[in-house]
């Protein structure tokens, strides 16, 4: 990467990158793999914290909803779940299960005051410039002793571990456009903190890491995403002959690759002072 094409004198912007914008069928796929990668670890502590049927749960940023959709048979029919984005098309079938779907900038207005059994988002605040501040609604959505349940990723953990000789720069590249975007490339490993910071108690994270050969899913998803921001990323000057060429390390079973860390964090809205003496 060239340093005059690096973008570090210029404003953060907020603007997710990965938005449909006429790529629909392209973000379906790509959410197909996210959700086939992250889904049984994030069922996992969902379990872990214990969300049980009757309880009401809001899915941040649901994107394909398929954790919207395993919570909506979780909590039954007493139960409530709302999945809110800022892009909807792909969650209009969870209508029909009684998924209340809601089209919603999370940096914008509120999310719920105190009702809340259970909030959760993955893969959100890694975009998100304005984190803190999102984090701190979660917080006010849920009700005293109420779970405040994130994921992320760390994308500092990724390694190829024989990178060919256009990866560096395809690699170094995708990391300085996505900052330039607002993006905390290490969000994942910050996630405690920043439930801690947000006034959560009993704040626990857990995390899931492995080594992959290219083609398989994480090294997909990461192909997918590469191919995603191409414009972004051409546009600083990487040559689309080094861009096809660490997309194609990404899908050939001859590279291997340490994958992103994938993090997990809750914890619980303090109860008031009456209840804990109650
Ligand atoms: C990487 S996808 C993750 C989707 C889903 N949580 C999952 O893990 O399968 C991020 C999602 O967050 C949504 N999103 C991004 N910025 C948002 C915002 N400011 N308000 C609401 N949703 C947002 C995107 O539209 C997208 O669906």
């Amino acid at each position: 990467v060239r340093l005059a094409s690096r973008p570090q004198n210029r404003a953060v912007t907020s603007t997710y990158g990965l938005g449909t914008n006429g790529a629909e069928q392209a973000e379906r796929e790509r959410l197909a793999y996210v959700e086939r990668y992250h889904d049984a670890f994030t069922i996992d502590c969902l379990e872990k914290v214990g969300v049980t049927a009757g309880w009401r749960c809001a899915d941040v940023g649901a994107g394909a909803g398929s954790i919207a959709s395993w919570l909506r048979d979780r909590v039954g029919e007493h139960g409530e779940v709302v999945a809110i984005d800022l892009d909807t098309s792909l969650l209009k079938p969870l209508v029909a299960r009684g998924v209340v779907v809601r089209d919603q900038d999370v940096t914008a207005g509120p999310i719920h005051e105190q009702a809340l059994d259970l909030i959760h988002a993955r893969l959100l605040l890694v975009h998100l410039p304005a984190r803190e501040r999102v984090l701190r609604k979660f917080v006010s959505a849920v009700r005293p002793g109420g779970i405040v349940l994130v994921g992320d990723i760390d994308f500092t953990a990724f390694e190829a571990l024989d990178p060919g000789p256009a990866w560096v720069a395809a690699w170094d590249t995708f990391l300085l456009a996505v900052e330039h975007a607002g993006w905390d490339v290490a969000c994942g490993k910050h996630l405690a903190g920043l439930l801690a910071r947000g006034g959560l108690e009993d704040v626990r994270a857990e995390a899931r890491h492995g080594a992959y050969r290219g083609g398989e899913i994480p090294c997909e998803l990461l192909a997918r995403t590469f191919e995603r921001l191409r414009e972004r990323l051409l546009a600083m000057d990487l040559p689309s002959q080094d861009l096809d060429s660490a997309v194609g390390e990404l899908r050939s079973s001859e590279h291997r690759f340490l994958a992103p860390g994938v993090w997990t964090a809750w914890g619980h809205r303090p109860r008031a002072a009456q209840e804990h003496a109650a």
